[in-house]
């Protein structure tokens, strides 16, 4: 019988020591950057691990840096973790060891906390206990389907193997935090169907097999979300309770006092986020929305996606409120888009502003998405509503899409069932990007 085995995924990080109660609220920061892929543009969190030997074990306090840096993207939905690395091997006797398929993490992977469960049409071929992944015989690992985000229509379906890890984030302080967790990974040379030097995906979802299931004292199963908007300098996640404290100058100011907090809304099929929304008001007109809406909030969709229906009232009422900015031809996704060019004077959309789109939530809560988080520039002369109409089927009424969470402080608090929102930290002169 081999050892466990030892895996390293994440981390950079930092403790937070409050004050006065030393290390009661501990927080692990990890970077997170922004990409604009050929598909679509995706969020990252930087992660650090050797895809050909698959054990890091150090007694370092820092990331070694002959380890290779790996990126995962970030989502808010999926059931559990994977990556693409090399599979344990059973000549390798301090790798991750792999579930078989008699452990009940293996049946619950495959039914209920499943990509598939969540995504009944999609053509996986069902993963049984006579699935077989190359080099092991039946049921001595798990295969499980997974559901490639940045690809979720073609080629998207692969397979990959529960295996147990071990997660250390090394502390600053000399500390290391470790937590134990099941991912998957699957055999690295279908690497091809990421971005260059993505390799997998963060779970950050609700369900028991996403990381902040596996956060524990003195971490808080709470994740907190700071999306860039520049594809140079990055913003942060947040793994724990905080507080969260704005780098210096402003090291006194913990980011929790700018938020709002209304109550997370338990979907019965998804694992992801939703909160109720009442209402969308554009400046004091409330466009009438399906009573008591769910809205979902997404890292994976970059625009905020609209049912037809409710897709239409928005803009009628943005147009209303816009009419002294000349319209432009609309550009693909979009169907609103402006000339910003004012007489050929050059204003850029900075130099735009438009009423802000509040979100009205519960017990009066309001998430207003200003000009920053709601206009984008496509062209020198043409900025375009961020908005795409997602069809009068679409599975949400509506869905907050990631570039309308860039520059926003997002709280996503399992313990208390509850989600906290700054709206734009542009309005503090502050952004995600200030969080070093
Ligand atoms: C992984 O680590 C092993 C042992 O430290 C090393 O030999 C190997 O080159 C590393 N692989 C990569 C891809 O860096
Ligand atoms: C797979 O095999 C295990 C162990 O033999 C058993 O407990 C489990 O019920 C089987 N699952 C299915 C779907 O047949
Ligand atoms: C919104 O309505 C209130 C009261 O009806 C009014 O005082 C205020 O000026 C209005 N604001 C705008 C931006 O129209
Ligand atoms: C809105 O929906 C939530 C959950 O779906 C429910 O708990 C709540 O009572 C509903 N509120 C109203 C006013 O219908
Ligand atoms: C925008 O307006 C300017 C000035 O009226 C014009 O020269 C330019 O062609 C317009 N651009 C587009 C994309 O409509
Ligand atoms: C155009 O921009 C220049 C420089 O910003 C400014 O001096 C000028 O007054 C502007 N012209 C008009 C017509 O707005």
């Amino acid at each position: 019988m081999f050892m466990l085995i030892i895996h390293v995924i994440a981390i950079v990080l930092a403790l937070t020591i409050s004050q006065q109660h030393r290390l009661i609220a501990a927080s692990i920061v990890i970077p997170v950057n922004k990409h604009t892929d050929i598909v679509k543009p995706l969020y990252t969190a930087l992660a650090h691990f050797n895809t050909s030997s698959y054990l890091y074990y150090s007694h370092q306090n820092d990331v070694p840096s002959s380890l290779p840096q790996n990126l995962l993207i970030l989502d808010l939905d999926a059931p559990f973790i994977w990556h693409y690395s090399y599979p344990p091997q059973e000549s390798c006797d301090s790798c991750p060891y792999p579930v078989t398929c008699e452990e009940s993490s293996c049946t619950d992977l495959r039914t209920t906390f499943s990509y598939q469960s969540l995504s009944p049409s999609t053509p996986c071929p069902p993963s049984t206990n006579s699935s077989l992944y190359e080099g092991y015989s039946n049921c001595e690992v798990c295969p499980v389907n997974i559901i490639n985000p940045v690809r979720p229509v073609t080629g998207s379906c692969d397979q990959v193997i529960i295996t147990h890890y071990e997660i250390m984030f090394p502390l600053t302080n000399g500390e290391v935090y470790i937590t134990y967790l099941t991912a998957g990974s699957a055999h690295p040379w279908n690497t091809d169907r990421f971005p260059a030097k993505v390799f997998g995906v963060i779970a950050l979802s609700s369900s028991p097999y996403a990381l902040p299931a596996y956060l524990r004292d003195p971490v808080r199963k709470v994740t907190a979300l700071c999306l860039p908007s520049s594809l140079s300098a990055p913003g942060a996640l947040f793994l724990g309770a905080g507080p969260y404290y704005l780098p210096p100058p402003r090291s006194h100011v913990d980011v929790r006092s700018f938020l709002s907090y209304v109550n997370l809304r338990k979907h019965p099929i998804f694992f992801g986020y939703f909160i109720g929304v009442e209402a969308i008001v554009i400046k004091n007109r409330s466009i009438s929305v399906p009573e008591n809406v769910t809205a979902k909030i997404s890292t994976l969709d970059p625009y905020t996606t609209l049912r037809t229906d409710v897709y239409n009232g928005v803009v009628r009422r943005f147009l209303k409120v816009t009419k002294r900015i000349p319209r432009a031809k609309a550009v693909q996704p979009f169907g609103v888009c402006f000339n910003v060019s004012s007489g050929g004077n050059g204003t850029k959309v900075s130099g735009v502003k438009v009423a802000n789109i509040d979100l009205m939530l519960e017990g009066g809560k309001k998430w207003s998405i200003s000009t920053a988080n709601s206009m984008k520039q496509v062209t020198d002369d043409v900025a375009c509503l961020a908005v795409v109409d997602g069809g009068p089927m679409s599975e949400h009424a509506i869905v907050v899409g990631a570039y309308q969470l860039e520059d926003n402080f997002l709280v996503f608090d399992l313990e208390n069932g509850r989600f906290g929102f700054s709206s734009s930290l542009l309005r503090r002169q502050t952004s995600c990007s200030s969080f070093k």
